[in-house]
């Protein structure tokens, strides 16, 4: 596949067949994306690939508990846990998520009701130690650090499709970091930077949906006239 056809095309699979993933094709996905760029190449990542059903079933419960509460948030009209926002909102928007989570249980559940049955479940984990953070000492909210984690994710996205795999990046469990990090035994030194689903897709997306890059990209200012002109 064109890189330029992968780069359009790999969007987020959360559906997956049941055949499993073996642990050969999950090295291969790992060594080619430990080629993913990161601040000074401290390569800050560590991964733990989560094969016990026991432990699979606790990353699941991680997960929904930040998942009823960001679909709370969205049924609220909020985008969950922007860095600014209305607080007072997210609270009373967070309160129904028990109610979401009723309604939930009712239902045949989806992809976060059954992420512990996800063929590969990665969690990916940052090395505080390690972590080129350049505003860490920012007044504002820290950004940097993740950008020396998560193109490494992303290139895992990518090269699984190299071995006709998908999956998504999730970040829902991150919400519950403390139980995860005890689950896994993971020291205050390592914090929680997502679960990677991966498995052989039901369906490929082909059609991603984003905003044009005049929507997004200026000429000399943020105020600037649209780039590319026209
Ligand atoms: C940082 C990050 C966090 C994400 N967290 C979740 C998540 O917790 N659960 C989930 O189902 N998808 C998650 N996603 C996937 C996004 O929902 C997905 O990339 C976005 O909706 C665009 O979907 P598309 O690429 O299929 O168009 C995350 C993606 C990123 C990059």
């Amino acid at each position: 596949m064109e890189l330029s056809e992968a780069l359009r095309t790999t969007g987020a699979v959360r559906e997956f067949a049941p055949e499993p993933v073996g642990d050969e094709v999950v090295g291969r996905i790992l060594d080619l994306a430990r080629f993913a760029p990161n601040g000074g190449n401290r390569q800050a990542w560590r991964v733990v690939v989560v094969k016990d059903p026991a432990v699979r079933s606790a990353l699941r419960d991680s997960y929904l508990a930040g998942w009823y509460e960001y679909l709370a948030q969205v049924g609220a009209g909020l985008t969950p846990w922007a860095a600014v926002t209305d607080r007072e909102r997210e609270r009373e928007a967070v309160s129904a998520a028990t109610e979401v989570a009723r309604r939930a249980a009712e239902g045949p559940g989806g992809f976060a009701e059954h992420l512990d049955r996800v063929p590969v479940l990665l969690v990916l984990l940052a090395d505080l130690r390690r972590l080129a953070t350049v505003d860490r000492d920012a007044a504002h909210y820290p950004l940097a650090g993740g950008a020396s984690v998560y193109p490494f994710a992303w290139s895992i996205l990518l090269a699984a499709r190299t071995e006709g795999l998908a999956g998504v990046l999730t970040t829902m469990a991150i919400r519950d970091e403390d139980a995860v990090r005890a689950l896994l035994q993971v020291p205050d030194e390592l914090i929680l930077a997502g679960i990677l689903a991966l498995g052989v897709p039901v369906h490929q997306p082909t059609r991603l949906t984003r905003e044009p890059v005049s929507a997004f990209a200026t000429v000399d200012r943020l105020d600037g006239r649209p780039f590319p002109a026209g």
